[in-house]
């Protein structure tokens, strides 16, 4: 049996090892990262760490290192087989086997849109007998998704909102035609049974007085909401033109918690990770137009204010997080309470920033208007947390006055005493102390705020350890390696065989080469799936191990050419040594030339 290596990249970037690991083995948080004793050997202090960012794990204690699909083969003991297809039912993805590999890429792009439904599945629609809500939720979005085909109304008022039937086809927008009991034609049990309860209980079905049932969406383009293991749990319906409601949601359900799901979620997770960025908007069709237009690592709430799991959620994916609000006074409030709710999560070295657009605009006109370029550019605009927070309480104090400023403490106290992140509170006193006048060592004791916490702070962003030249590229290559695009390789011409890392390297580049799409991959974690029987692995994981101190502190384009240039540096070198070893008498001219041209180099 051969899964193609393209299934298990989308498989590796569609599962949260974090959700993996955390059933079998308890994780705490631990700075970025997650960490507990390591399962694979005995330890009372813990040095197993999980990394949600590049989705790795490492023991600094033993060494084992791996992703998702090695820690169920080694701590389940499943196959490599059976443990891909554990992960993948896991999230609800099909897995596909082939004979050979000549057809990865295609399927590659196929497993993308995995969301798209299957042909004969809406044919069994009619006769099957749904078993259990997630089948329910499946069939109606398969249903509405049909209809939307048949209806011209409703097509027209999407063309009329600017989608293209790509962009309804890849959030599997569908429509729910007028009528009381449209449901009935795709479920036998409607108005009693097993099937009829699980109707209910999805919340599709109301059943009103007289136990007479009824279909919750009624003429209205139907938004399915996936949960992050790929799940439809919930619908959004909205109604074709002005109305009230103008958003009917899926009641909560047994699958459906809205406070906790955001729309988009799932399929954004991967341009979330490849952008290293998360936007936070309020609308479905903020969502569907930003992703229209290019920008695809784009989530809303489901029309509740953001939640402490909605925050903390997104922090799992990514460091930075812009949320995205209307200039007018309610988006200011609904961002006020989302930056509330966040405070608790926050940790040093993630990003959250709040950004308001142009008044009367909102990200869909916004993002129409003035394209995706300008869209980003205006993304630099996002007020970071500390400069909101202080914006938003300066607003009802005045400075002038003692009153003003003592009011300004007070304001500011419940907020601070919420951040555990050191280094953020010890900016943030500071701040305080300048707008206030009042000494930082006297805030911390009005605010009992105690000076342990801001003297843990790290002075320094962990930079990359001082390690040979070759070293340094590899870890840049397995943190990021859309570099391996990036890295000329002639430079690499000259490099020894004496030295396992450079011959690791060799092979590292034959690999990127061998399967150029590893280059849109995330972290060298999904890589190792080429590795499995590589000479070099062990010194791929130790090396990737290397980074997990790493964040977006780092400035990685920086590294790389710092990098680049100490090989040509020790390359240079070395040539020099080689040349100089020779007696003088016996060097061809062009041999002292070379000799000369490298030394003034
Ligand atoms: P359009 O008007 O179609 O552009 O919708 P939008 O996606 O821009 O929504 P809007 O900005 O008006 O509202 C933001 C979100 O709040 C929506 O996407 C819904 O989730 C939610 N919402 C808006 N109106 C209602 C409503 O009447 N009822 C409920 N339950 N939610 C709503
Ligand atoms: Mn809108």
């Amino acid at each position: 049996m051969f899964i193609p290596p393209s299934f298990i990249h989308e498989l590796l970037n569609r599962v949260d090892i974090v959700d993996v690991i955390d059933p079998l083995v308890p994780l705490k948080k631990k700075g970025a990262n997650y960490g507990a004793c390591c399962p694979f050997h005995n330890e009372k202090t813990p040095s197993f760490t999980v990394s949600p960012t590049k989705q790795f794990y490492h023991c600094f204690g033993c060494g084992v290192h791996g992703n998702a699909i090695n820690f169920l083969m080694e701590f389940s003991g499943l196959s490599f087989v059976d443990a891909v297809n554990d992960l993948a039912e896991q999230i609800g993805l099909q897995v596909p086997v082939q004979q050979k590999e000549v057809d990865s890429n295609r399927s590659r792009a196929d497993s993308r849109n995995s969301f798209s439904m299957k042909e004969d599945d809406e044919q069994r629609v009619a006769a099957e007998r749904p078993e259990n809500l997630y089948e329910v939720m499946k069939l109606a979005a398969q249903y509405y998704r049909a209809q939307l085909k048949n209806s011209e109304k409703a097509i027209a008022y999407l063309k009329k909102r600017g989608l293209t039937g790509e962009t309804a086809a890849h959030f599997a927008i569908g429509y729910a035609p007028d009528g009381w009991q449209n449901l009935k034609s795709v479920f036998n049990d409607y108005q009693s049974g097993a099937g009829a309860d699980a109707l209910k209980n999805a919340g599709l079905v109301i059943e009103g007085s007289a136990q007479k049932r009824y279909d919750r969406f009624r003429d209205r383009i139907i938004f399915p909401i996936l949960s992050l293991k790929g799940m439809i749990v919930g619908f959004g319906g909205r109604i074709l033109g002005q109305g009230d409601p103008k958003y009917l949601n899926s009641p909560e359900t047994q699958l459906f918690a809205k406070g906790h799901e955001l729309y988009n979620f799932f399929s954004a997770r991967r341009a979330i990770r490849q952008t290293g960025r998360a936007l936070v908007v309020e609308g479905y069709m903020d969502v569907v137009a930003l992703h229209q237009h290019g920008i695809e690592y784009v989530v809303a709430a489901l029309g509740t204010a953001i939640t402490p799991f909605h925050i903390q959620k997104l922090l799992r994916q990514t460091d930075n997080v812009v949320f995205c609000f209307d200039g007018d006074n309610a988006g200011k409030k609904a961002a006020y309470r989302a930056m509330e709710n966040s405070l608790p999560y926050l940790v040093d070295g993630k990003n959250l920033s709040f950004l308001f657009l142009p008044e009367g605009e909102d990200p869909d006109s916004y993002v129409r208007h003035v394209g995706k370029e300008a869209f980003e550019d205006f993304l630099e605009n996002a007020l970071p947390l500390s400069v909101f927070l202080f914006k938003s309480l300066l607003v009802h104090v005045d400075l002038q006055t003692d009153e003003g400023r003592a009011k300004l403490v007070r304001d500011a106290k419940p907020l601070l005493k919420q951040i555990s992140a050191p280094a953020l509170v010890l900016m943030l006193l500071k701040r305080l102390s300048e707008l206030t006048n009042i000494s930082q060592r006297e805030l911390e004791e009005m605010l009992q705020i105690k000076r342990t916490v801001a003297s843990r702070v790290r002075d320094k962003a962990p930079r990359p350890r001082l390690v040979t030249p070759v070293r340094w590229l590899i870890q840049i290559l397995l943190y990021q390696p859309v570099y391996f695009k990036k890295l000329d390789r002639s430079l690499l011409a000259n490099l020894g065989s004496l030295h396992e890392e450079e011959r690791a390297l060799k092979a590292l580049i034959e690999i990127s080469d061998k399967h150029p799409h590893i280059v849109d991959e995330t972290s060298g974690s999904s890589l190792m799936v080429y590795f499995q029987d590589n000479p070099h692995r062990g010194l791929f994981e130790t090396i990737e191990s290397e980074t997990l101190e790493w964040d977006n502190a780092i400035d990685l384009e920086a590294e790389f050419s710092g990098a680049l240039m100490r090989i040509q540096e020790m390359q240079r070198k070395r040539r020099m040594a080689e040349l100089h070893s020779k007696p003088l008498n016996s060097m061809t001219i062009e041999e002292k030339q070379e000799l000369k041209r490298l030394a003034m180099s």
